[in-house]
C-alpha cells in the first residue's frame, strides 16, 4: 500500500520504519520542506521518499497525521478526500494553544480532524502509545503482541485497513468504538492513555 505520513518528527517516523518494513511504500513530510528530510529518507531506504505534506497526502492511499494538534488545519485536506487518515495527534495546551470545545469536553480533537478533513475517513490510532514503546517493541515475534493499539473511527472499511497495518506491525488492535466516544476514551488523561498494556488489559479500561 502507499502510505503518506504528514508530521515526521517521533510518531511519523517511528511509524514509518513499521510501514517500510512491512513492506508498504512511504511519503514522508514535516512543516519545513523534504531537503531538511534526506537523512531520514536515506535511513528509511528505497521505498520511502520526503515530500512537501500536499505530495506525501496525494501520494498515500491512506495517510497518517502525525503533527502537534495546534496545526491540524494545515492538512491538506484537498488531497486526502476519499482516504482513511489515522488521526494520531494529542491535544496539549500548553503546546497546542487553547481549544474551549475541548476544555469543555463539548467535543473531541479527532473530531475536530474529521471537521476538517471533511471528505476523509479519520480514525484515531497511535496517539496513546508512547512512541518509545512502540520504537522499541520487537516487531515480529510473539513478544510483540504484547501491546494493545486502541482504534476508533466511524467508517469500517477504513477501521479495518488500521486493524490490517496494526496487525501487521506485531501489534493488537482494540476497537475503542466510534470516533466521537471511541476517541473520548484515547484522549489524553483517560486510563488507556500512554499506557503500554496488553488487549485484555486495555478492554476493561476502554468500556
Ligand atoms: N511523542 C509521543 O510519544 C506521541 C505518542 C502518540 C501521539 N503523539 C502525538 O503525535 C503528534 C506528533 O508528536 P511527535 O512527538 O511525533 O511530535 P514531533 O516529534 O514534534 O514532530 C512533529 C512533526 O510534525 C511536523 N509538522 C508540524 N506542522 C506541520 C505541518 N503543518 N505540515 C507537516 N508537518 C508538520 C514537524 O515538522 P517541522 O519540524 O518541520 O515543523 C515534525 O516533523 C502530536 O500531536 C503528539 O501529541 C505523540
Amino acid at each position: 500500500m502507499r502510505i503518506g505520513i504528514i508530521g515526521a518528527g517521533h510518531i511519523g517516523s517511528t511509524l514509518a520504519r513499521y510501514f517500510v518494513s512491512a513492506g508498504h511504500d512511504v511519503a514522508i513530510a514535516n512543516s519545513r520542506g523534504p531537503e531538511t528530510l534526506r537523512e531520514l529518507e536515506s535511513s528509511l531506504g528505497t521505498k520511502a521518499r520526503a515530500e512537501t505534506p500536499a505530495r506525501a497526502a496525494r501520494f498515500g492511499e491512506l495517510a497518517v497525521l502525525s503533527v502537534p494538534f495546534g496545526r491540524y488545519r494545515e492538512a491538506p485536506a484537498e488531497e486526502l478526500a476519499g482516504k482513511p487518515v489515522v488521526d494520531a495527534t494529542n491535544y496539549y495546551p500548553e503546546r497546542d494553544g487553547r481549544y474551549p470545545d475541548l476544555d469543555s469536553d463539548s467535543t473531541t480533537s479527532s473530531e475536530l480532524v474529521q471537521r476538517h478533513l471533511r471528505d476523509s475517513r479519520v480514525v484515531k490510532a497511535f496517539n496513546t502509545i508512547p512512541w518509545d514503546t512502540l520504537q522499541d517493541t520487537p516487531r515480529t515475534g510473539g513478544e510483540a503482541l504484547l501491546y494493545g493499539v486502541p482504534v476508533a473511527g466511524d467508517d469500517d472499511g477504513a477501521k479495518r485497513c488500521v486493524f490490517d497495518l496494526i496487525e501487521e506491525m506485531g501489534f493488537q488492535p482494540v476497537d475503542s468504538g466510534g470516533l466521537a466516544q471511541g476517541g473520548r476514551k484515547q484522549q489524553p488523561g483517560s486510563p488507556v492513555y500512554g499506557t503500554e498494556l496488553p488487549a485484555n488489559e486495555l478492554l476493561p479500561r476502554l468500556s
